[in-house]
């Protein structure tokens, strides 16, 4: 529901998450700013994805492309063709809108006038000029994907790690997209970062891949980041492109209705072909066998996702308020506000709390030890109901207290975010005690 989508967006700018970009000339639409807490976020979930896809396989290799290709990339990929929504304009109240949104086109949804505008296509891509003449013989694009550099830098990836079929090629990065409509936070954005993998393979064994990699991803999303299964669903495309032989997305169920987080396409030999028809450099695009001495290219099997979604899903899907036994920690109010993300992924895995500025002392050198495995923060300011309040809008998984028993017992208490019980743990098992509950 749109509360809780308010709420979260209330929460992220609150806690220094995610925010407008350039908020202060009023911000840019489909433009925003990771902060402090959502930085580590991001960070987190891009490491996971780059260990899962890239090395803990011997198939898969990386790559780090430019964001400017040379202009005839999209021509060949057929961006600069056909990359457009088909977008139409309210003539009495000015909003514009995607056609493929709108419910009855012809009717505006702000104002109910019928006085709309031809649909007419909008191209996507975002340009810029490259070198000091701003004319059409000097114009770019920044990519509206990140796979295309890949098909591109196939050969040589392939020729440098004496990979043989079937491999991957995976990277990382911003992609850009002129969206007529940004829309539902970051969901749908104009700068956005990608996180795909191409995987080439031959045509017969293609099903059999594109099968392999639907688990896989499914695996990333259930058992990597924890998503309960019930909300995510898979949806399969009935309307195929000419060269594919199957495509699906990976749906998440959001405030605002189920939401694609990535697809898996299977997409024949189209790319490697039109880089072929507009490159000529047939030695590049496609692949010799040396056993059988045929040469042929490759048929490509993606998995392509939004890094972007992947945090606003564990944003969504960790949001709640609980009335847990708040009073307990020397609080009034009886709703808190908790992120449930896992462990591994929190901004801050470990908060370090002394109950006194007195014990600043020994709770800042337990505070340096921990913080070299893991994101920790020090907080003494404020009562410690209301420092566990904060954490648990970042969604610290752990905090731990320094007291004036600790010079004692050489033990502090570490208190659970999801379900705020306290346990006293020597400072000497801390180490393993932690390591268990954040990397099982
Ligand atoms: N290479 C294939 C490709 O780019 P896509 O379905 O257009 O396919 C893949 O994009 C993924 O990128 C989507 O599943 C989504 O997670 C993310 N994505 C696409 N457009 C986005 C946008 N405007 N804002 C945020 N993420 C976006």
């Amino acid at each position: 529901d749109n509360d809780t989508m308010t709420k979260l967006v209330a929460l992220c700018k609150r806690r220094g998450i995610i925010f407008q970009s350039s908020e202060m000339y009023g911000g840019i639409n489909g433009f925003w700013d990771y902060g402090p807490s959502g930085v580590p976020l991001r960070r987190a979930v891009e490491q996971l994805w780059w260990r899962y896809m890239v090395e803990e396989r011997d198939n898969v290799e990386g790559l780090d492309s430019t964001i400017i290709c040379h202009p005839e990339v999209w021509r060949a990929s057929g961006h600069l063709a056909q990359f457009s929504d088909s977008m139409t304009d309210c003539l009495e109240c000015k909003k514009r809108y995607r056609v493929d949104q709108l419910e009855n086109p012809g009717v505006c949804p702000n104002c109910g006038s019928t006085k709309m505008t031809e649909p007419r296509e909008f191209n996507l891509m975002m340009k810029t000029f490259v070198g000091p003449v701003f004319d059409e013989e000097h114009a770019a694009w920044l990519r509206a994907e990140t796979c295309q550099p890949i098909f591109v830098d196939f050969n040589t990836v392939r020729i440098a790690t004496r990979q043989k079929l079937p491999f991957g090629i995976a990277q990382t990065g911003k992609a850009f997209r002129n969206e007529i409509n940004p829309r539902f936070f970051t969901f749908r954005s104009r700068e956005f970062m990608q996180m795909e993998m191409e995987f080439f393979c031959r045509d017969e064994d293609s099903m059999q891949w594109f099968d392999y990699w639907h688990k896989e991803r499914w695996n990333f999303y259930t058992k990597v980041l924890g998503i309960p299964e019930n909300k995510l669903r898979i949806h399969w495309h009935d309307k195929l492109a000419h060269y594919a032989k199957a495509a699906l997305d990976i749906e998440f169920e959001f405030p605002f209705g189920w939401g694609e987080i990535e697809g898996v396409h299977h997409r024949g030999t189209w790319d490697m072909s039109r880089h072929c028809e507009f490159s000529k450099q047939e030695k590049d695009c496609k692949y010799y066998d040396q056993d059988t001495k045929d040469s042929f290219f490759p048929t490509v099997v993606e998995t392509s996702c939004g890094l972007d979604r992947i945090c606003l899903m564990l944003l969504c899907n960790g949001y709640d308020e609980d009335k847990a036994d708040t009073q307990k920690e020397g609080m009034d109010e009886d709703v808190r506000v908790v992120l449930r993300l896992p462990a591994k992924v929190a901004p801050v895995q470990i908060a370090v709390l002394p109950l006194s500025k007195k014990l600043d002392e020994s709770a800042s050198a337990l505070f340096r030890n921990l913080r070299k495995q893991y994101r920790a923060n020090y907080d003494d300011s404020g009562s410690i109901g209301k420092r566990y309040r904060r954490q648990d809008e970042i969604g610290t998984p752990f905090c731990v207290t320094v007291d004036f028993d600790t010079a004692n017992d050489q033990a502090v208490t570490v208190r659970d975010r999801d379900t705020m019980t306290q346990e006293r743990i020597a400072i000497a098992a801390l180490p393993a005690y932690l390591q268990s509950k954040i990397y099982p």
